[in-house]
This record gives C-alpha cells, structure tokens and sequence, in this order.
C-alpha cells in the first residue's frame, strides 16, 4: 500500500490486523486504531502537541517503580477507573457498591482476628463494626476484610518514610456469625501525589488533586464475589469534588463521638459468585 491519504491511512492500519489470530486483540486494536485516528482528525495536534503527548506519557511510565503506579492515577483522575468498575461491578440491588482500587493497594497485610487493634498506641481512634452478609442474608464467618487507608498525616504507608510496612493496613477476619469490629485512625482528605506528570496536568486543568476521607476496603468470602470499595466520611468538603469520582451515597457514614474516640458501623453485603 503506498500514496495513503488522510481519507484511507486508517483503513488501512486495520487492514494489517487481517492476520492476527486472536479474537478479543483483534477487537481491542480496531477500535483502539479507530478512536485514536478520529482523535487526531478532531484535534489536529501540531507536532509540537504531538511530541508534548509523547513526553507525557513518557514521563508518565518513568514515574513509575514498586510503590507509585503513575498510569493508575491518570486512569483514576480521568475516569476511566470508575467506569471500568462500573462496568464490571454491575451488582444486584443490596450488594455493597464498589469504588476504585487506587494506586495503593499492597497485597500482602498482616492477618488479624475479629477486633484487631490496626492503630496500637496511637489515638483518637475510631472503632468500625458491622456485619458480613450475604444479599441472601446469610451472615458471612471468616470474611476476610482487606484494609488500607492514610495516616492523619494523608500519606499511605508506602509513601511515607517515617511509617511501619503496612502501617494502619491488616486483613480483619469476621467472628462466626458474620461480625466485625477493628480499630483504626480516623481517616483525613488527602492530596492524590502532584510530585508527577498527573499533578501537573491536573494543576494545568484548573482541577484540585484532594479526595475525601476514606477507608479502603476489599471484603472477600467463599462462594462470594468479592468486593473493592470505599467508606467516606459524611461532611466531608471534597464528596462532591472527588479527584477520582469514587464517591457513592451508599458508602458515606456517619462518624459518631465514643469517649475520646470514634466508632463508625457498616454493614458488607457479598453476590454468590455463582
Ligand atoms: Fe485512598
């Protein structure tokens, strides 16, 4: 094929996935080669702008290493996460809704017993509690609930040279009847890393980088879909401005005063996988 055009490179592009002999690739670089040729023909970026493009992804990738995942918070802080996990995430009425992963998520806590203690020492802390259920309404023993979320400080352990691994991270195990309680820290709104490529987009955008207070969850059990979600905290300024758009009516609470502490109750409701 030689003389291609505007009006032909792009058929042209597809027509060399003729022999590619998997089905899904196939479909995914057609219509990744269509969006990508109609962008260009929208925008008609300079070379300038193409190269600016480049650079950015570019440093996007160097910016990455085994703790800071540079491409999941420009996926994050673009959307694109959320809708991923909405489209994979579409659960029955009563299920607990799911919110994004984000980019600190370390496999690997310590295991707890039901009423861990993930902040010994420190205070005020906030003690959650709740239920494991099925959306049949079978209580959930031995539920594993995966935990994560900032210090006071708004930096995850892995961010944060001065913190223990795993600091105010655990994976909590639900009593026999579906029960849970453990300690934490109340979390505080933090700033998405704006040390990076993101940030500076997201400065050039006019958009703030804050998300609001939350605790990570992902709560598995046996025979159940798991689920990877978010607690936020009523009242706080940024649930209706959230940098990555994780926010859901149904995972906000309410933080209730205990003493010199916190205590917080939510209930998880787990699909059968089947
Ligand atoms: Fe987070």
């Amino acid at each position: 094929m030689r003389n291609l055009t505007e009006a032909n490179l792009t058929d042209a592009v597809l027509a060399r996935l003729s022999e590619c002999d998997d089905p899904r690739l196939k479909q995914v670089m057609q219509s990744l080669i269509k969006h990508l040729h109609a962008f260009v023909r929208e925008i008609e970026p300079t070379p300038q702008e193409w190269m600016a493009g480049i650079q950015f992804l570019t440093a996007t990738g160097q910016k990455c290493d085994a703790v800071r995942q540079e491409y999941i918070l420009l996926s994050d802080t673009l959307g694109v996460s959320m809708l991923m996990d909405a489209i994979n995430n579409r659960k029955p009425a009563g299920a607990t809704e799911s919110s994004v992963l984000g980019p600190f998520y370390v496999e690997g806590a310590p295991e707890h017993d039901n009423g861990a203690d993930l902040a010994p020492g420190e205070g005020p802390g906030v003690t959650v509690s709740g239920t494991v259920r099925g959306t049949d309404g079978k209580p959930l023993a031995n539920a594993v609930l995966d935990v994560w979320q900032t210090a006071p400080n708004g930096l995850y352990h892995m961010q944060d040279q001065q913190a223990e691994e795993f600091h105010l991270c655990g994976k909590v195990h639900s009593a026999a009847d579906g029960s849970y309680s453990l300690r934490t820290l109340k979390p505080v709104s933090y700033a998405v890393p704006i040390d990076g490529p993101v940030g500076s987009l997201l400065t050039k955008l006019g958009r703030h980088p804050y998300r609001p207070a939350h605790i990570h969850f992902i709560v598995s059990a046996p025979g159940y879909k798991p689920v990877v979600t978010q607690v936020y905290t009523e009242g706080d300024d940024y649930l209706e401005s959230d940098a990555v758009f994780g926010v859901k009516n149904s995972l906000v609470v309410d933080y209730q005063r205990d003493g010199d502490e916190w205590k917080v109750s939510y209930d998880f409701v787990l699909e059968p996988a089947a």
